[in-house]
């Protein structure tokens, strides 16, 4: 909401006190927003899938609160949205609860199979093979995604996992009309998908030609295993028929993941990780995501300095933002990996005097260069010295889901890449993940995302790979959330994140606004500012001029699926147009 409309209301409930009629006359959108919101006077539900997002909204209408609107949308995408929405995945949720006001971490993040050892994806040359951690039968992680949503619902949801779970596998069993962006997908992604039986069985047609726009997919297989998994809460994919197809695929070309470890698999239920960014508290992912962590290091860093007084987007604001983020991906490098087997400088990295030695150390007037900056913190906070180590060198989706009640999710899971290694497990109907790569498969040398890790992320068994996802919720100066968001997009959903909340804190940007508004991204390895179209020529020019390297080919960052509660309750929901099929549901309000 913008700032002269939150100004007349602040003062006129001050002066009033809230009423319900004086809320109800007021604008319920800003006038000059070039982009607007869904509003909703209940429950909202965003996804990159209209389809999933209104089986969410469903959901709720039925008398289901933001958990089973949360995981009956994220079994619903594992039917629709195939590149990202996942059953072979994995995943963090975040939940608020209001009843007790707490804030809950939910980890079910693949875990490395048993078997798995440091050097798995090495050559005899000892240079990482690429094609194995990312494309092979290798790559992938012991799926947490079922366990996740499952446990869930279990333990916070309402209705029945029966119930949530039945739209998925109706749209699995009956079909859904193929959306143009599934079919370009599908399409450009032919010739590697297409090598692996099953999966060209589940997402081509007979004769091999992909699916057009319109065409329905129906997924027989998929829904077996769905109501296997409904019947059994989850059992069957852990020790049942699914697990069962799941190892038989493996043995087919030598694969790690076994019976044993599919039974092992275990969810942790997180303490959130939550800082304060001027009036706001902001409670991410901890680890074994570095997203909680490094958006709140750069919040702490950019808090020292007027960002609205400089403008958005211009060049001194996309400098500071760079080289906050420059050095939090430094320290990403070093210092972030698994908690269960590396000791993770949380406090240290998050801390507000460390973000003031680091903000202290930013020229204003000059870029740095990426090779001049190394991780940071002092000797005796860091729990490995960077000599230890030698330092060298896309899908996921995110929903969010509010309920009348002030329940709120923020969720973001994936496969890793699109279509994940690309490996369905036949019999099954489902992708197994690639997220073995976001491991540090080599110390200094970059996984997927161009991301460098060492030692605190190296392969263990049973250890979870370093994420970068970032589901976030967002509170006020009262407590009360304001904000679910979250984004795909590898290495660049932290930044994209914390673009999204200066948007809406620093530049009074509606959440549509903030949503649209053009993005930077910068990881500190490679030394390269990634900016989408949108950003003025003059800003380029002049963060050229200040030593800084633009990076004129990236394309979009990411896709948020937020929603936002305004200042007069409503709930605001926003899908990202970067990508098409996105929506925004109210759960019964007329759009
Ligand atoms: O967990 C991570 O950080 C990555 N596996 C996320 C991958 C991703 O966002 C791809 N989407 N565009």
């Amino acid at each position: 909401m913008h700032k002269t409309l939150i100004i007349l209301t602040v003062f006129i409930f001050n002066a009033l006190s809230i009423s319900p009629a004086l809320a109800n006359s007021m604008p319920l959108l800003a006038p000059k927003a070039l982009f607007h919101p869904v509003i909703s006077d209940s429950g909202m539900v965003v996804s990159q899938d209209m389809l999933a997002s209104q089986v969410g909204a469903e959901i709720l209408a039925r008398g289901g609160n933001a958990v089973d609107a949360a995981v009956a949308t994220g079994f619903a995408l594992a039917v629709t949205l195939p590149r990202a929405g996942n059953l072979g995945g994995g995943g963090f949720m975040m939940v608020y609860l209001a009843e007790s006001k707490k804030t809950i971490a939910i980890d079910y993040r693949e875990l490395a199979p048993a078997e798995a050892f440091k050097d798995m994806f090495l050559d005899a040359e000892g240079d990482v093979d690429n094609t194995k951690a990312r494309f092979s039968i290798f790559s992938s992680g012991v799926p947490g995604t079922v366990a996740g949503l499952v446990q869930a619902q279990q333990n916070y949801g309402k209705l029945s996992l029966k119930q949530v779970m039945q739209p998925a596998i109706n749209l699995a069993r009956n079909g859904f009309q193929i959306s143009p962006d599934m079919a370009d997908s599908l399409r450009s992604r032919q010739e590697r998908l297409q090598k692996h039986a099953a999966t060209k069985k589940y997402f081509y047609k007979n004769n091999g030609s992909a699916y057009q726009h319109r065409d329905v997919l129906v997924q027989k297989d998929l829904a077996k295993t769905l109501t296997r998994i409904q019947t059994t809460a989850g059992a069957d994919f852990y020790s049942g028929k699914t697990a069962e197809l799941i190892v038989k695929q493996m043995q087919r070309s030598g694969g790690l993941i076994s019976m044993q470890d599919l039974a092992n698999y275990k969810v942790v239920e997180r303490a959130p990780l939550c800082g304060e960014f001027r009036q706001h508290k902001i409670c991410a992912m901890p680890p074994p995501s570095s997203g909680g962590v490094h958006l709140l290091q750069m919040l702490n860093i950019l808090e020292g300095w007027n960002l609205t007084l400089l403008g958005h987007n211009s060049a001194a604001y996309i400098h500071r933002l760079v080289e906050s983020m420059r050095r939090a991906y430094a320290d990403r490098s070093l210092y972030l990996g698994d908690p269960d087997f590396f000791p993770v400088p949380v406090t240290q990295l998050t801390d507000k005097r460390y973000a003031k030695t680091l903000r202290d150390n930013i020229d204003l007037t000059a870029a740095s260069r990426s090779a001049d900056i190394q991780p940071g913190l002092s000797d005796s906070e860091r729990p490995i010295s960077s000599i230890a180590q030698p330092v060298e060198s896309t899908e996921t989706t995110h929903f969010s889901t509010w309920d009348r009640w002030g329940n709120v999710v923020s969720n973001t899971y994936t496969l890793n890449f699109s279509y994940g290694s690309g490996i369905a497990v036949d019999g099954a109907g489902f992708l197994l993940n690639n997220e073995m790569d976001d491991f540090s498969s080599k110390p200094g040398f970059p996984n997927g995302y161009g991301l460098i890790g060492g030692i605190a992320n190296g392969i263990h068994p049973n250890k979870r790979p370093l994420s970068s996802m970032t589901p976030t919720i967002m509170f006020n100066a009262d407590g009360e959330p304001v904000l679910a968001t979250g984004t795909p997009g590898g290495s660049t959903i932290i930044t994209i994140v914390m673009q999204i909340i200066l948007n809406l804190l620093e530049f009074d940007m509606g959440i549509a606004e903030a949503t649209a508004a053009s993005r930077v991204h910068h990881q500190w390895l490679p030394d390269n500012i990634y900016y989408e179209p949108g950003l003025s020529t003059d800003s380029k020019a002049l963060l050229q001029k200040m030593g800084h390297i633009i990076n004129d080919s990236s394309g979009r960052l990411g896709a948020t699926q937020s929603i936002y509660k305004a200042f007069d309750g409503r709930l605001h929901g926003a899908p990202d147009s970067r990508r098409q099929g996105a929506g925004a549901v109210a759960q019964e309000s007329r759009q």
